[in-house]
């Protein structure tokens, strides 16, 4: 894929059917937030509610993103972009094929390319073994950060595993933390 605008990446997206996900999909997930983000979060894939309507991270797990978003002074609104490995929701919540990653992940990097983030938060380990390491364990690695290509990488715990076992969240909150001073540290206008 050539370098493209918001517009058209997103167009050619919203028609896309280089997957089996196409099949079952009611809406295409692009993702959201500022053009001019420094820090960009990537999940997994949508959801139901994601599908549903059309925007990522919306149901349960959404409301708990946004609220440890908002721990750091940060939203969707006002200074992150926010998508996923997948755009189209995998049928009963499955994790992603590694083909229908493969057969996505050009809308992410041309996602990437048109943002340029500073900072790039995987949301969970699917996205953390794609994005930073084949063999990355999040229970371990969690809240380490490694740079790659001039972007600082991190991962934390996916929304959705912090709702089944509340037991990560005292972890997650130290990772919201060292992610607050790294943004302090390299960002110029996300705060
Ligand atoms: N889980 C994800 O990984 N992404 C979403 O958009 C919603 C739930
Ligand atoms: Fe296309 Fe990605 Fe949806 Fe598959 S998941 S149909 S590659 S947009």
């Amino acid at each position: 894929m050539a370098m493209l605008n918001w517009d058209t990446l997103r167009e050619q997206c919203m028609g896309c059917q280089k997957c089996a996900l196409a099949e079952t999909r009611h809406h295409v997930v692009f993702g959201m937030g500022r053009p001019d983000a420094e820090v960009m979060f990537i999940g997994e894939g949508p959801g139901e509610n994601e599908d549903l309507t059309g925007e990522p991270f919306v149901g349960r797990g959404g409301k708990l993103l946004d609220d440890m978003l908002e721990i750091i002074d940060l939203s969707r609104e006002r200074n992150i972009y926010i998508t996923n490995m997948v755009k189209c929701r995998p049928p009963q919540n499955r994790d992603p094929l590694n083909q229908e990653q493969e057969a996505c992940i050009g809308y992410l990097r041309n996602q990437v390319a048109l943002l340029k983030p500073k900072i790039i938060v995987c949301l969970g380990r699917i996205a953390a073994m794609k994005l930073i390491r084949e063999d990355f364990k999040i229970t371990k690695e969690h809240g380490q950060w490694q740079e790659k290509a001039g972007v600082w990488m991190t991962a934390i715990y996916h929304p959705a595993a912090i709702l089944r076992d509340p037991n990560k969240g005292p972890d997650t909150f130290q990772d919201l933390k060292g992610l607050q001073a790294k943004i302090r540290e390299i960002c110029t206008h996300t705060y």
